[in-house]
């Protein structure tokens, strides 16, 4: 959520910052900005828009200097506009900040600094936190990377900040509190990001700051001390990201990309974890953890959206393979409510991004009541990875699409893998867990059928429903969070107003919405859900509503309630979620394409939401 990049270096900035910003769109694209520095002169470029609209604004002249720093922005305090548009100036010119995060006591901070005079033109958090440091810095006459630690430790919030100052070109200052920030180490130059996106390029070396740190960064080196200058020797890791998996590679939009992507990614995240061969799971990072969990009184599964859609998949498929009761949290209410946790209880938080405000918020809860927690994250690294006390990454690859996908697949293809180590010995035979060993292995090559084999017709079936105002999502048992998800991607990317429900609850309420003008989307699968389904079937099809079947078996009885029947290969039970959300997601994906919608980048959401 915004994107924060910085380089100090022997390069000119200015393109470095641009491709940075590109790259870290995904974050935030209201407004984007830069600001360099040469020869005592601090140059500052920014407007609302995207970075494609802050390039053009530059209008060929060139913001020189070898030291800058770039913003792409999601709004929290005031309009996307020009003014409110990072980075933001010191009122004597001087330095240049720029910030993700929020300063929740900006208001009395901004009270104090007014009465002293200083005047604001934005209504940003982040100039309250530049006219501090200014303040600071003026009445102490303290050195800049003084000041902004000063003022830093007068902040309550959260943020993630990069600074440059004519003053000093050769400096670059980075502080990190809730907002990440990496650092990159290349030769004799160094970046600052907030993910890896616009350093993978440059450099494969980072550091990765934690909360409470700050790093001075010049020419000739950098220094990480803690807020309260403790000098700290920080370790420095290798990137897994390459270029090419933060490219487009020929697609026309992520989102495309990594749907695509998906039978690779599921490949990638069993890799060496599902083995046929010896009829084992082996998932590292949850070594010496496994009695832990078979024999935790409850397992509360905490995350948000997507992640949170495959933590119910994971409550159904942990339930049925141990017995240990799942409960499904929202990290954002689960955080502040108090939550019940007792000795025996474990938390298992998901994140693709691993930097959800409210989702490490959770692992912090979990932890400051003694429970422990592990996490599923795709983001190697992050701060809830590194925070957990054990987990399992995905593997996925990056993902830069807004509309997450493949993480969700992989979240689910990693939970499967949780519940089958967890059935091993306990509700599974031998030849039972072989089985469905195989069956797992089984399922990228079934994704890559579907694929292949509907993109087509989905793309066709989008023309007809291109138009539609509403949708309904059903499905039942597994397949009720698939409902779910379904129509979490279709609104996000579409604006089409959806709703996902589990199917037998549509006669609770919902049944009342449908018409003929309401496209009704069932998960069908001959599973020992389906006839119960058909009947949900008959009674949207006697009220005239479009039913668009999702199955694995597609008779004539069927096909003569559906207006669409999506065809997709038979798994078993459990593994239905991997199969069955492929044909929504590209029917979302081309739906929104049709409506001309920025499918990559969809209104008022960013990727990473680092706020609360
Ligand atoms: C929806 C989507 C979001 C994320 C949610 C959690 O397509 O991407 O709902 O799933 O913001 O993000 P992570 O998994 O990074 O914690």
């Amino acid at each position: 959520m915004c994107g924060i990049v910085g380089y100090i270096g022997s390069q000119e900035a200015e393109e470095l910052l641009l491709t940075g910003l590109k790259r870290l769109e995904y974050r935030g694209y209201d407004s984007a900005g830069l600001a360099t520095v040469d020869d005592a002169a601090l140059h500052v470029q920014k407007q609302e828009g995207k970075v494609d609209d802050l390039r053009s604004s530059l209008n060929g002249a060139s913001v020189a200097g070898t030291t800058g720093i770039g913003h792409t922005r999601w709004a929290t305090h005031g309009a996307p506009n020009d003014v409110n548009a990072h980075p933001h100036v010191s009122s004597d010119g001087a330095f240049a900040l720029v910030h993700n995060g929020i300063i929740e006591n900006h208001g009395a901070i901004k009270e104090r600094l007014e009465e002293k005079g200083y005047a604001f033109q934005s209504e940003t958090d982040t100039e309250v936190l530049v006219k501090l440091i200014e303040e600071v810095k003026r009445a102490t006459d303290l050195s800049l990377p003084e000041a902004v630690r000063q003022a830093l430790t007068q902040v309550v919030g959260a943020y993630g900040i990069a600074v440059v100052s004519r003053e000093d070109p050769d400096l670059l200052i980075a502080a990190r509190n809730g907002s990440p920030l990496i650092l990159g180490v290349g030769d004799d130059e160094y970046f600052v990001g907030s993910d890896a996106a616009p350093l993978v390029e440059h450099t494969r070396q980072v550091v990765y700051l934690e909360d409470g740190e700050m790093a001075t960064l010049r020419h000739s080196g950098y220094e990480v001390t803690t807020i309260d200058n403790e000098p700290l020797k920080k370790e420095v890791h290798e990137l897994e990201w390459s270029l090419g998996e933060i490219e487009k590679g020929g697609y026309d939009h992520f989102m495309l990309k990594e749907i695509m992507e998906q039978p690779d990614a599921l490949e990638d995240a069993m890799r060496g974890r599902v083995r046929p061969e010896d009829n084992q799971i082996h998932l590292g990072g949850l070594h010496g953890h496994w009695d832990q969990l078979r024999e935790a009184d409850r397992i509360v599964i905490a995350a948000c959206g997507t992640s949170w859609h495959a933590g119910l998949v994971g409550e159904y498929l942990i339930e049925s393979a141990s017995r240990v009761p799942v409960e499904v949290e929202y990290a954002s209410e689960f955080r502040y409510r108090d939550p019940v946790l007792r000795e025996g209880d474990v938390v298992l938080v998901i994140s693709q991004s691993g930097e959800t405000a409210d989702t490490l918020a959770a692992v912090r809860e979990a932890h400051s009541k003694g429970i422990p927690c592990f996490g599923i994250c795709n983001v190697v690294g992050s701060t809830i990875a590194r925070e957990t006390d054990a987990g399992v990454y995905l593997h996925a690859g990056p993902e830069i699409g807004v509309a997450s996908t493949k993480a969700f697949t992989a979240q689910v293809t990693v939970l499967s893998m949780i519940a089958l180590k967890l059935a091993e010995g306990r509700t599974l035979s031998k030849a039972e867990l072989a089985d469905n060993i195989r069956a797992l292995a089984g399922v990228p090559d079934k994704v890559r059928r579907v694929l292949n084999a509907s993109n087509g017709a989905l793309q066709s079936m989008a023309h007809t429903y291109r138009y539609a105002s509403n949708f309904l999502y059903l499905g039942r048992g597994y397949n009720f969070p698939v409902a779910l998800e379904g129509a979490l991607k279709l609104k996000e990317i579409s604006y089409i107003h959806a709703e996902g429900y589990p199917a037998a609850e549509m006669k609770h309420g919902p049944i009342a919405l449908i018409d003929r003008s309401m496209p009704v989307v069932f998960m069908a699968m001959k599973d020992s859900t389906y006839d119960k389904v058909l009947s949900n079937i008959e009674e949207v099809a006697a009220r005239e509503g479009s039913v668009i079947a999702i199955t694995d078996d597609k008779d004539a009885e069927l096909e003569s309630l559906c207006e669409a029947v999506v065809e997709i290969p038979q798994t078993k039970e459990f593994l239905s979620p991997l199969l069955t959300v492929i044909p929504l997601q590209l029917l979302s994906y081309h739906i929104a394409v049709l409506r001309g919608c920025h499918v990559d980048q969809p209104r008022n959401l960013a990727k990473s939401v680092t706020v609360e």
